[in-house]
């Protein structure tokens, strides 16, 4: 794998010059759910911490009678215990008299609203889990789920946990061809959808995608699909014998469904991520200690009490809707909030008019937000009452201190504690984190790893790099949510992740400690970029262009972008006979979205009639960076051609942005 460290965002710079400390309140300090003494019990013997954790928190239907197992880099947690994700999330809450309790509160783009109390989900749960069993589903069975953010999503994956089928979760604005590749990639005998959702006050369809995968999914047997458009979903068309209606089957199922007891190692869902390689990697989840690591994550780093309302904006298509949406809040039965469409529909005021109405206490999202937000100015905001936010979350990228200060002025009103939540796809739940009431934060870093995770900042060499230097963020211990594999892939699990540095966890970002140890980190160090804090990798983008019939080569690199972060740069060389024009450069930029998704389109793109290239003929990305961010040129010295870079130089200035 390469590793050609970016070289640093202005707003990174901005970030480490940084040096202000916001200590927690003795107020917020006095009733904060965590205290300093996690850490000193956690170092103390990390095993026994986090036996003590899953022996408290999860409803075992047997104990485990392991806690680790550890063959580097295969790791079992709770070894011997089996147990059930959607009991734990739902059953108990309720067996112990919470039924009442909400646990969603859903909120539709168009202003509907929905109120899920744990009783319901515990009904609709089980009448959906029995309707998966009438269409064939079985234990070890995957399921492909491809929705919007409605309530019917997080019950889907309640019913496939219920029934110890692994999910495979497709965020809904991936295309037909990136969904009939997971479909594939799973083998999944069933697609649970919608006819689509609402987005930017529009209809969007979602089933006419599920269709064209299908065409080459041989795996499917049926489809599932909610009703959330109706007639405003004119090209929602049922194969008949295929695809069933969900008000159809699962409203006349009976509300009894007995959980499934699984092995604490059971695979609980699949999710991919982008990496170095053109082909997303497929994460594996177990059960046990997963469920484990998201729930004393949730409960301590945001706080949650019993009577909070925790609002995590995310899509559920993402880790973060997984960790922090539903499984993690939900075993700690809290009260949340699920919004199903954008944040600037119908106003750029729409979340605050959200907190107000339904007194949020707790808001988590990405830093892409805030800074939407802080270009929008302060006055939406202030229109509105706040006043109930007590902790606000950041998660996805590295938050700069600027969206930091505007976040905590404007949004917490100077008093809510930010917590700058570092983690990734493969860690699973959070593991750099301050912890509310007891750290003092900084804007822009991560603060500490959580107690019982060790991390460590190395050099090229693997050597840990002493205070106040930088190098690459490793992890040094197992912790239970982490991946447990790459789907189907063992090798390239072991060669990615615990093959760059021996016997520790490489994770592909870069990092700095400060003097007092606090964590800064610094972006991606291999060819993926950040985009709205969405992994996308630049071979993936590439070989989507090139998969055009006008591309002959396409080289991809992230430009720092105020508002996502980073932003796609293409640069394209066209084939013999095929004359650059802007209707072309649209056209591949839809290629893009069609292949990958929206998300992946380019937002800037520069036909040239070369690339920089070492003499063994690999593309310098470096210079490609240089030449995106319109900086002065590195080392040139390895170029094969010099003259390619000044060509290429002479046209970026024509390079259109959309
Ligand atoms: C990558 C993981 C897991 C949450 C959503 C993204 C970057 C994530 C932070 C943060 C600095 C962050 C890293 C990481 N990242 N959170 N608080 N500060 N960088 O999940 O798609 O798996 O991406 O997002 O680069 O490796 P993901």
């Amino acid at each position: 794998m390469s590793i050609e460290p970016s070289p640093p965002k202005p707003e990174i710079e901005a970030l480490l010059a940084e040096n202000r400390t916001f200590p927690p309140s003795a107020a917020f300090a006095a009733q904060a759910n965590a205290k300093k003494d996690l850490y000193d019990e956690a170092e103390k013997d990390f095993e026994a911490f986090w036996a003590r954790v899953a022996r408290e928190r999860v409803d075992w239907a047997e104990p485990f009678t392991t806690t680790l197992e550890w063959d580097l880099p295969f790791a079992k947690w709770f070894g011997g215990g089996k147990l059930n994700m959607s009991y734990n999330c739902v059953d108990r809450h309720v067996e112990r008299g919470l039924g009442s309790k909400v646990a969603y509160h859903w909120i539709g783009e168009p202003g509907d609203t929905r109120t899920i109390t744990y009783a319901d989900l515990h009904r609709e749960v089980q009448k959906a889990a029995n309707a998966l069993t009438e269409l064939g589903i079985r234990t070890g069975d995957r399921v492909a789920i491809y929705m919007p953010m409605i309530p019917e999503l997080p019950i889907a994956m309640l019913a496939c946990a219920r029934l110890g089928a692994p999910h495979t979760v497709v965020f809904g604005g991936f295309s037909a061809e990136a969904l009939a590749g997971r479909i594939n990639d799973a083998e999944a005998k069933l697609v649970i959808t919608a006819d689509g959702g609402w987005r930017k006050g529009k209809p969007a369809e979602l089933k006419p995608a599920v269709d064209t995968a299908l065409a080459e999914t041989p795996s499917v047997r049926h489809v599932l699909v909610v009703r959330r458009l109706g007639d405003r979903a004119p090209a929602c068309v049922m194969a008949e014998g295929r695809d069933v209606w969900w008000h159809d089957i699962v409203e006349r199922q009976a509300p009894e469904c007995p959980p499934v007891p699984v092995d604490s190692e059971h695979m609980l869902y699949l999710l991919y991520t982008s990496g170095t390689t053109a082909k997303p990697k497929v994460i594996i989840h177990t059960t046990a200690g997963y469920l484990v690591g998201t729930s004393l994550t949730h409960e301590m780093i945001f706080d949650v009490k019993p009577d909070d309302v925790y609002w995590c904006a995310a899509d559920v298509g993402w880790v973060t809707g997984h960790s922090y949406i539903v499984y993690g809040p939900l075993a700690n039965a809290t009260t949340g909030v699920m919004y199903e469409g954008t944040p600037d529909t119908p106003g750029w005021d729409r979340w605050w008019q959200i907190v107000e109405d339904f007194k949020v206490t707790i808001l988590y999202c990405a830093p892409t937000a805030i800074r939407a937000f802080m270009k929008q100015g302060e006055a939406l905001p202030a229109k509105h009452d706040l006043s109930s936010l007590r902790v606000l979350g950041s998660v996805g990228e590295p938050i700069n201190p600027e969206a930091w200060l505007w976040y905590h002025e404007n949004i917490g009103r100077g008093n809510a504690p930010i917590v700058d939540t570092w983690w990734q796809t493969e860690t699973g739940m959070i593991l750099i984190t301050p912890l509310p009431g007891v750290t003092a934060t900084k804007p822009g870093s991560a603060t500490f790893p959580f107690p019982g995770i060790a991390a460590d900042v190395v050099d090229g060499d693997g050597a840990s790099v002493p205070l106040g230097g930088g190098g690459y963020l490793v992890l040094n211990r197992p912790w239970p949510a982490m991946l447990r594999g790459i789907y189907g892939d063992p090798a390239r699990y072991r060669e990615t992740y615990w093959s760059r540095f021996p016997g520790m966890y490489f994770a592909g970002d870069g990092a700095k400690r400060d003097a007092e140890g606090y964590y800064w980190l610094l972006g991606r160090v291999d060819d993926v970029m950040n985009v709205s804090g969405h992994r996308i990798s630049t071979i993936e983008v590439e070989s989507a262009l090139v998969d055009h019939k006008a591309v002959a080569e396409a080289a991809v690199v992230g430009k720092n972008d105020p508002l996502t972060g980073q932003a796609i740069f293409a640069f394209a060389i066209l084939r013999a006979g095929r004359e650059p024009s802007e209707q072309l450069g649209r056209e591949l930029r839809e290629h893009v979205a069609q292949v990958i998704g929206p998300i992946a389109r380019p937002k800037f793109l520069l036909f040239t009639p070369d690339l920089p290239k070492t003499r063994s003929g690999k593309i310098m990305r470096r210079l490609l960076r240089d030449i995106a961010e319109g900086r002065t040129l590195g080392d040139t010295t390895t170029l094969a051609d010099a003259s390619v870079v000044e060509a290429i130089r002479e046209h970026s200035g024509s390079a259109e942005e959309e």
